[in-house]
């Protein structure tokens, strides 16, 4: 079973972000993934999906996401806007009322998909409702194996001038998920930089932006100084086995692809 992961896309039905040109990045991931993983049974979007959380940005993305050949699961980030995400794109029938909150199930194995946002804030949480939705899952799943989805990562990647706004109650998230063996792997967005690791024993990944990339942590930098850094963009494809699970980063254009004129 294959899903392909995305993140953070940032879409706008018009204009540049941070110099970049959401709609060519983003077309050209659809374009990659319908020639090369048709065969994937969903396309995990985490979070982050616009820009600016607005009707037109979202029906804009939509009209872009149609063209992948396999259902899209979406998640809120920081730059979303939950109503306005939920009222243009479809969810599970599993999904929390009022939340972009959700469990799908592909065969054997559940995709946990979580909703962090906080209205008008840099960091996420998992607030109790939904952390008592997740718990239930899990108690529920009884021991078959799930991966866990969500925008705003958890753990401390040391990347300084992004862990403030992580999740801020990741280290209760991290408590549950460990009491559950049956939970493979963890995936977050929102650092837009490829990180991989453990945390209270859990595998996760963190993914690159389907847009544009955050700088690794060395050489210092801040906000004063910020640029997204001169990589090309990618995508994860997940396949599921019975051996486990692989995530392979894949490049699906150049960096001059819809970056700014260097
Ligand atoms: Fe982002």
């Amino acid at each position: 079973m294959k899903l392909i992961w995305m993140s953070d896309p940032h879409f706008e039905a018009e204009g540049l972000v941070l110099g970049h040109d959401p709609r060519l990045r983003l077309q050209a991931a659809v374009d990659f993934i319908a020639k090369h993983h048709s065969d994937a049974a969903a396309c995990l979007i985490t979070g982050d999906l616009v820009e600016t959380g607005t009707m037109q940005n979202y029906k804009a993305l939509k009209g872009v996401l149609d063209g992948l050949p396999m259902r899209v699961l979406p998640m809120t980030g920081n730059h979303d806007d939950r109503a306005a995400l939920r009222a243009v794109l479809p969810l599970p029938e599993t999904a929390m009322p009022g939340f972009v909150q959700y469990r799908c199930d592909f065969g054997d194995l559940s995709v946990l998909c979580l909703d962090t946002l906080i209205p008008g804030a840099a960091a996420g949480v998992l607030c109790a409702e939904g952390m008592g939705w997740l718990k239930a899952e899990l108690d529920a799943l009884n021991g078959r194996p799930a991966i866990v989805a969500m925008h705003h990562p958890p753990m401390m990647l040391g990347l300084p001038m992004l862990d403030p706004d992580n999740l801020r109650n990741g280290d209760a998230l991290l408590a549950l998920l460990a009491g559950h063996p049956n939970v493979l792997h963890l995936m977050a967005g929102h650092v837009h930089r490829p990180c991989s690791g453990t945390a209270g024993g859990i595998p996760f990944t963190t993914a690159k932006s389907v847009l544009y990339q955050a700088p690794p942590p060395c050489p210092d930098w801040d906000w004063s100084s910020f640029r997204p850094a001169a990589e090309a963009p990618a995508l994860t494809v997940l396949e599921d086995s019975p051996g486990g699970l692989t995530l392979q980063q894949c490049q699906f254009c150049d960096y001059g692809l819809g970056a700014p004129a260097a």
